[in-house]
């Protein structure tokens, strides 16, 4: 059948949209033998998948009227009660039911809060580099994305004020700072302390929110813990995300908003013409999860995995990459990122690379200014250590045969 062309029916904002780097590497790269440093995936190795057979088979037997049935908009309240005293645990935050909403990964949260805070031609500021899903996501709801040069302590303050000076007088209005504020994706940075309190006070007197998205705080695999940022904040300007994906399961698709009550009150409206409620058999299996002390043993599990296989990739590249090419060495979460010589071009290793059945993502995307030409993100999350060892060589090689030449 002949399809007539709808191309010319697409919104203007659906016309300029770029796939996902992520997504187009992964189709790239699904061969056999494919050893992938690409994707942020969680290792299926460590999967509950056991755990989560016993807990639906319970469910199904004792619960299947609610589990099976439509949930309300905020999610299950004894999922978010439990939620409240797990934050309030473990990282000090304080709220209540009501300043919690649940949602399908923590993108969904991202993607609510743009439909919430931006009008068309508004301005979030991220890092230079940054997870370029959140940034695209300001780009879908028609906002514009603001590039602060990120180094290992985080966001650069300095650049920050300057950046929302000059976007005052050129008229921009900006209305959030994203910040990631543990082993950042890409850059696996931390943002500091000092630099915590300092974006804090930034947002009180631009009059912004801080977006603080914080998917690996809790794979940390060294060093002492820093306050999340809404721990921190008194005025209510932090709304602050969190996802299950790396520490239970992405195929679950939860997370969690926590903010001000009414500004998730503005993001349940806004759910309700998204999805209605998040999917309510997945929410059980995680309040039982949680309930049954598994989540916690689960971290601790991960935590130790996870650094092991952190451990081996750095022990990999001191060994293979020459002394001209920097890396960093995250305390926590899942990547490393790789800044090679200026004059080379990290795209083109990934070509050469994908030959030789090895890949990684190139930095670029995650630069919204386009720049980080030079850089590239490995992950070791997902690779097994055998193949973390032969990629991390491969790499080495190809970088040195090309800064031969
Ligand atoms: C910084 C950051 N935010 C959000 C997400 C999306 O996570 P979720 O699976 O909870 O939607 C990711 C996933 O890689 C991420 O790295």
């Amino acid at each position: 059948m002949e399809h007539v062309s709808l191309d010319h029916l697409y919104s203007s904002t659906s016309r300029k949209a770029q796939p996902s780097a992520i997504r187009e590497i992964c189709k790239l790269i699904d061969k056999p033998n494919m050893k992938s440093l690409a994707g942020g995936w969680p290792d299926p190795e460590v999967f509950p998948g056991t755990e989560i057979a016993g807990l639906i088979s319970n469910l199904m037997d004792q619960n299947a009227d609610l589990a099976l049935q439509y949930g309300t908009t905020e999610g299950l309240l004894k999922l978010r009660r439990e939620l409240c005293k797990l934050v309030d645990e473990n990282y000090n935050i304080k709220c209540s039911t009501d300043q919690i909403l649940i949602t399908h990964g923590s993108a969904q949260g991202m993607d609510l809060i743009c439909r919430v805070i931006l009008d068309p031609d508004e301005a979030v500021v991220v890092g230079l580099p940054s997870y370029f899903g959140a940034f695209g996501t300001v780009k879908a709801s028609r906002g514009q994305v603001i590039g602060v040069p990120v180094d290992h302590n985080g966001m650069n303050i300095a650049n920050l004020k300057t950046t929302l000076d000059e976007t005052a007088k050129q008229g921009t209005r900006v209305k959030a700072v994203y910040v990631i504020p543990n082993f950042q994706n890409p850059s696996g940075a931390t943002l500091s302390m000092k630099r915590r309190k300092e974006i804090i006070k930034i947002a009180d007197s631009n009059d912004l929110l801080i977006i603080e998205d914080d998917p690996y705080g809790d794979l940390r695999f060294e060093g002492k813990d820093l306050p999340p940022l809404i721990s921190m904040d008194n005025s209510g300007r932090v709304i602050h995300l969190r996802s299950f994906s790396k520490t239970f399961s992405p195929g679950m698709r939860l997370g969690y908003v926590i903010g001000q009550e009414k500004i998730i009150r503005q993001m349940v409206v806004a759910k309700q013409f998204v999805d209605c409620a998040t999917n309510t058999l997945s929410q059980y299996i995680l309040l039982e999860f949680i309930q049954n002390g598994l989540l916690d043993k689960r971290i601790k599990s991960n935590i130790e995995y996870y650094k092991k296989k952190r451990d081996h990739m750095l022990a990999q590249l001191q060994k293979h990459f020459p002394s001209n090419v920097k890396w960093n060495k995250p305390s926590g979460g899942f990547f490393i990122f790789i800044h090679l010589p200026e004059s080379m071009d990290a795209s083109e290793l990934l070509t050469d690379a994908v030959k030789h059945n090895v890949a990684f993502v190139a930095g670029q995307p995650f630069f919204a200014d386009g720049s980080g030409k030079n850089t590239f993100r490995l992950s070791f999350s997902q690779a097994s250590i055998d193949d973390i060892e032969s990629a991390i060589e491969k790499l080495g090689l190809l970088i040195k045969e090309k800064l031969s030449k």
